[in-house]
């Protein structure tokens, strides 16, 4: 599958779009380690089955803890011997979709985090850009909770939007970067 390789850090790993971006990523020849960031580790039973394979390192990272964050990437650099990572994808968050005012107001406000990430997300693709390294913002399209969780709504399935997540990542340059797409890469216009 696919040509990304190299070492890869996820966060939001334990389940989720994270969790099924490990599982694919897994079968990525190119891929060398992946580190999969969960704010509890034994509580990642659907990735604890990989763990046996050397490609796989589960950590434990909460990404609202600098503590964590600077121990984690300790942790990688010793784990590495220097060697670096290749990429770090983002997944973690907390979404709840309630049919409430309170549901409402929270969806108001997980609107806005997503407009600041995207924004975000174009000034620091400027800051890197000489350093040829890519910020991008991806959308994993309408997930129903395959997994783990309840269904939300009609959808396609973590491994699907994985598995096409991977397919775009492996297409895109550093052109593309800042830049706010969906799985099969195409801008989104925010
Ligand atoms: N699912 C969809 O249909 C959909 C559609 C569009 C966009 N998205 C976006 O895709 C991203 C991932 O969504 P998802 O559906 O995979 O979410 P999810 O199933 O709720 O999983 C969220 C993940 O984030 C982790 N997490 C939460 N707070 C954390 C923290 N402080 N530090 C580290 N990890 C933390 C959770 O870990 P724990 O297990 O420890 O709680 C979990 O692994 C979100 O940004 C979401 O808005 C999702």
């Amino acid at each position: 599958m696919s040509s990304l390789k190299g070492n890869i850090l996820i966060t939001g790993a334990s389940r989720g779009i994270g969790c099924a971006l490990v599982r694919a990523l897994l079968k990525c020849d190119g891929v060398k380690r992946i580190f999969a960031g969960c704010r509890n580790p034994v509580h990642a039973y659907n990735l604890q089955e990989f763990e046996s394979s050397n490609k796989l390192k589960l950590i434990k990272f909460s990404v609202q803890e600098n503590e964590s964050i600077d121990s984690v990437f300790d942790e990688i650099f010793n784990e590495l011997n220097g060697e670096g990572l290749d990429m770090l994808i983002n997944t973690a968050a907390i979404f709840e979709e309630v049919q409430t005012k309170e549901g409402y107001e929270m969806n108001i406000v997980y609107g806005m985090s997503k407009a600041a990430l995207n924004n975000y997300t174009a000034v620091i693709s400027k800051v890197y850009k000489d350093s040829n390294i890519m910020v991008i913002s991806i959308c994993p399209g309408p997930i129903y909770k395959d997994v783990t969780g309840s269904s939300l709504h009609p959808g396609i399935s973590l491994d699907e939007s994985a598995a096409e997540i991977i397919n775009t990542i492996t297409k895109l340059n550093i052109e593309d970067t800042g830049k706010f797409i969906d799985r099969f890469g195409t801008v989104i216009p925010f």
